[in-house]
């Protein structure tokens, strides 16, 4: 049985149809690689299943059940971790409070600083992040470094299901590495996984299935097994793919582009 369901999910923005009905499942140890141009409406997918929005259509299961989520909150406290796209960092405050955000150790009815950063550090360490002190505010980090510790509050809140929307996008080569080793940790653990990329190396390196979307539809689902680079670039692609497959070897180029 699947971790988690969308089924038939529909998102409209105004006139914007984001989801023109989305089937999408993801199962325990699973990791999903989840693919698409821009604007196909990853996002949006992702911000259905943490409960950042409610769909206009469809329903949402998990282990079976259907469910509706309130807000990322309720989301979260039901095993839906998520790393946004844009972060949802809170730049004033320190690298510790922000891999804590929302959930920091209290005693006394305070919150307790050394024992959040003692274990922000841990977490860090764990993830292999370098990053000099858990003191320092999140605004002043690299790009890379933010995205860090984005991911690091995501696996700290300890999901059964983490989606993570582009994380290895702002990195360099030995952070991007570094990312997905972690993804493949969280799937050794038995976690479900949701990936959004637009590098398609990155998802074959680790993905089990890739879910791909155009045009706010799922375009194709595959076994990474039994895929290429060059079946899932023709279904991001779709009627584009043609003209791109001219002798000339322009789908080389529009590889390199989708792998940006
Ligand atoms: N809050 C919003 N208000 C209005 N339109 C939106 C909103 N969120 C998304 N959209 C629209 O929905 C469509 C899907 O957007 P979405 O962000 O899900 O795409 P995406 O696949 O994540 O793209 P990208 O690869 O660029 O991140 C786009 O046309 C976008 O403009
Ligand atoms: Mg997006």
């Amino acid at each position: 049985m699947a971790l988690f369901e969308a089924i038939g999910v529909r998102k409209s923005f105004g006139g914007v149809e984001a989801l023109r009905g989305v089937d999408f499942a993801v199962e325990e140890g699973e990791i999903v690689g989840l693919m698409g141009d821009n604007g196909a409406g990853k996002s949006t997918l992702v911000k259905m299943i943490c409960g950042a929005y409610r769909p206009d259509a469809g329903r949402l299961r998990m282990d079976g059940v259907p469910v509706t989520f309130r807000s990322p909150r309720d989301a979260a406290q039901r095993g839906v971790a998520v790393v946004y796209q844009t972060l949802g960092l809170v730049d004033q405050r320190d690298v510790a409070t922000n891999v804590f955000l929302g959930q920091e150790p209290r005693r006394f009815g305070f919150v307790d600083a050394r024992r959040m950063r003692r274990e922000a550090r841990e977490v860090l360490d764990t993830l292999r992040i370098r990053i000099p002190s858990v003191r320092l505010p999140v605004g002043g980090l690299s790009g890379g470094q933010r995205q860090c510790v984005a991911i690091a509050r995501a696996v700290h809140q300890g999901g059964r299901l983490v989606l993570l929307d582009e994380p290895t996008a702002a990195l360099g080569p030995e952070q991007q590495a570094n990312v997905l080793r972690l993804v493949a940790d969280l799937k050794a653990q038995g976690k479900a996984v949701v990936v959004v990329s637009h590098n398609v190396d990155h998802v074959l390196a680790v993905a089990d299935r890739v879910v791909v979307m155009r045009g706010g539809l799922v375009s194709g689902v595959l076994e990474v097994a039994g895929t290429s680079a060059a079946e899932i670039v023709g279904l991001i692609l779709g009627d584009r793919a043609a003209a791109a497959l001219d002798p000339a070897g322009a789908l080389h180029e529009t590889t390199r582009g989708v792998n940006r």
